[in-house]
């Protein structure tokens, strides 16, 4: 069989802010276990990612911080690259999408679409900020939802309702940049026709699941973007940052970031290809059809790799130049989710992938991850877990087989690998169940289930400890010498396969475990057999995977709740329009409330924000009986990081002065100001 070649690109992720580990799960954790166990497979293959270095979601956090977009991609480029390589990803190539060879690329496929005549040039009223003296993207505009009412809707969709309006139908339009309410005015764009492609596209879809399996969460979304009719794309936008519209006379507009960022893997793989000296390398990959494209990404991005990008390629592939190869799958996953929650920056909820990897080793990490990838819904990250699967898989398990092997051979063969001699039914069984797991997760991550595969990994070291303990060594080495030699030499070869076949999802404890096994890493193929000969000496056993204590986790846990570190502020401090309204306050209403036991202070509120309800403690039991709350509108501050306070979840703070004989009165709204309304 010929090699095979493979391109995969995981998601560029937007160098904004810290990636977490929801990230690792969505896309780049499945992508790299996929990789390496190709690249024992002995595939030809190419793994390619990068910051996506454009775009609004840059440009509003370095307004937050008042300081230039480079600023902020220069920092969170380096951060999160650094992140990757110590959770051990193999890209071959981390690239930038404010290099220059990405910004020719993205004007080469908009000059290519505009010389031929396939965008199509429209007028348009967009929000314009008189103050700012610029147009406001869709993020900068917020207003009142027109379905529903909710008054920080964005301009082209409600975060509450979920309705999507045009912006002329926002209601109350406010910028961000200013405060001030922006104006209409005429601007124009170019579109790409994807309206056009959409047979093709459903054709493309239809065929590559047929041949190469789609996971069905990602037939799903295409379905219904195909079913909502797909329509004309703007992929110019007016806004400084980003690459220019590469046209005369055309002034303050960008290529649309999701314009261009999909073309940042084919800049990217140029970008390895002249780091190789060759500078046509990526070509091979790329413009061979041959070639087996698999794009990682997570839920969010779905119609983005599967609609959009393929309709781009194969608007380039019907001109005249040499043509890309399309994606062959896209194993999108969904979500995940840390301790039942959102990961929330704001809220403080979850962690980053490089503070994680300050407190702890990356493969206990990648396989808690890993078997518990959002592969088909969305899962969560529990510190519990993590620890269970350390303490309870990683080392009783597996560290528990390498152990005992590894410390009854030193004691009884000197250090090495016992000759097998007459095999007896157990051992031949054994010796089956390993030459068999290859191929049984070779099918698996074939097929992207790469959750299965890794349990199923685990499943192997499961079986080499039950063969341990039924072949009873400890016994046989003083009753039958040549028996016990034989059952060592299979559990060496079991581990040699287990350092295998793990190592995709463990590779840094894989390394160890090869030292130790003074071996080399084979290929898939050969891994299930026996490796060891006879004879061959073993180094020193070392643990590879120490428990985690209790303290340590529930630390992080207490973390979680805890807010953050107070800031000593003068009182003559002031603050900014922006920096108030970063603090919402809202009316809610109290639906129940009882005291707390054991606290004199403290009653327990259930508080309704419109559709939403919550816990809140407040400390106003003096000065409120809880029945005389019950339908009061108060002004909460909606947005404050989740607290416990004496056990008890608050969400939320109530909003009080003291009176004169110190006694607490909260602020209240009468009946006609509806919950969930912005107090301003
Ligand atoms: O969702 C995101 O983080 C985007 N930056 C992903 C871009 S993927 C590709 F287009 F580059
Ligand atoms: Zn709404």
């Amino acid at each position: 069989m010929s090699q095979e070649k493979i391109l995969v690109t995981a998601a560029l992720p937007y160098a904004n802010g810290p990636i977490h580990l929801g990230h690792l799960s969505g896309a780049y954790l499945p992508a790299d276990i996929y990789v390496r166990y190709k690249r024992l497979k002995g595939s030809d293959i190419v793994f390619i990612c990068g910051s996506d270095e454009h775009g609004v979601p840059i440009t509003i956090s370095a307004d937050k911080e008042g300081v230039k977009p480079k600023v902020i991609i220069d920092r969170y480029h380096e951060l999160n690259k650094m992140a990757f390589e110590q959770f051990g990803m193999s890209f071959d190539n981390y690239s930038r999408t404010s290099l220059p060879i990405h910004h020719e690329t993205g004007k080469e496929f908009f000059l290519e679409f505009y010389n031929r005549g396939i965008l199509v040039e429209k007028q348009s009223q967009q929000f314009y900020d008189e103050k700012a003296k610029m147009f406001l993207p869709d993020r900068y505009v917020e207003g009142t939802c027109p379905v529903c009412g909710y008054e920080e809707a964005r301009s082209d969709e409600c975060e509450n309702c979920g309705s999507l309006y045009q912006p002329t139908e926002l209601k109350n339009p406010k910028s961000k940049i200013s405060g001030e309410k922006p104006v209409l005015k005429e601007t124009s764009h170019w579109y790409f026709p994807l309206g056009k492609y959409q047979k093709r596209l459903e054709e493309y879809i239809k065929e590559m699941n047929e041949k190469f399996g789609w996971k069905e969460n990602v037939l799903q979304y295409c379905r219904g973007w195909f079913k909502d009719g797909l329509g004309d794309r703007a992929i110019t936008r007016d806004l400084d940052w980003g690459i220019k519209v590469p046209l005369d006379g055309v002034e303050g507009k960008v290529l649309y970031v999701w314009f261009e960022a999909v073309l940042g893997y084919i800049s990217s793989s140029k970008e390895w290809a002249q780091n190789k000296g060759d500078e046509n390398l990526w070509r091979k990959y790329w413009q061979d059809p041959e070639t087996k494209y698999v794009a990682f990404i997570g839920k969010d991005n779905v119609v983005f790799h599967c609609i959009v990008f393929p309709a781009f390629l194969m608007a380039w592939n019907d001109g005249e130049k040499v043509k890309y190869c399309l994606p062959q799958n896209v194993p999108a996953n969904e979500f995940l989710n840390f301790e039942g929650k959102k990961f929330s920056k704001s809220r403080n909820w979850g962690i980053d992938v490089i503070d994680f990897l300050k407190l702890f080793p990356a493969d206990p990490l990648r396989y808690t991850l890993a078997a518990n990838l959002p592969e088909t819904r969305d899962t969560d990250f529990y510190w519990k877990e993590f620890q269970l699967r350390n303490n309870s898989e990683l080392a009783d398990i597996l560290g528990n087989f390498i152990n005992r092997t590894f410390t009854f051979v030193h004691k009884n063969f000197e250090g090495k690998v016992p000759a097998k001699g007459k095999l007896e039914d157990i051992d031949n069984e054994m010796i089956k169940t390993i030459d068999e797991y290859p191929e049984k997760i070779s099918k698996l991550f074939e097929s992207y289930k790469i959750r299965d595969g890794v349990l199923e990994a685990m499943n192997l070291a499961r079986a080499g400890n039950k063969y341990f303990n039924d072949s009873e060594p400890w016994k046989t080495i003083k009753s039958d010498k040549g028996k016990c030699a034989t059952t060592l030499n299979i559990c060496l070869q079991a581990i040699y396969t287990l350092a295998e076949l793990m190592n995709p999802v463990i590779p840094f404890s894989s390394e160890k475990i090869f030292k130790m096994l003074n071996a080399e890493k084979t290929d898939w193929a050969s891994c299930g057999k026996e490796n060891l000969k006879a004879g061959h000496q073993l180094n020193n056993a070392e643990i590879i995977f120490p428990k985690i204590e209790d303290e340590i986790i529930e630390k992080q846990m207490e973390n979680l709740n805890k807010p953050e570190e107070k800031v000593e502020q003068k009182t003559d401090e002031t603050v900014s329009i922006d920096e108030f309204l970063k603090i919402q306050l809202k009316v809610a209403e109290i639906i129940e409330a009882e005291k707390l036991e054991k606290s004199e202070k403290l009653l327990k509120l259930k508080i309704r924000l419109e559709n939403e309800e919550r816990q809140v403690i407040a400390g106003i039991a003096k000065s409120y009986k809880p029945e005389d709350l019950i339908n009061k509108k108060v002004v909460i501050v909606a947005n404050l990081k989740p607290a416990k306070l004496m056990g008890f979840e608050s969400q939320g703070m109530i909003l009080a002065a003291e009176d004169e004989k110190g006694g607490l009165q909260v602020l209240s709204v009468n009946n006609s100001v509806k919950s969930g309304t912005r107090v301003k």
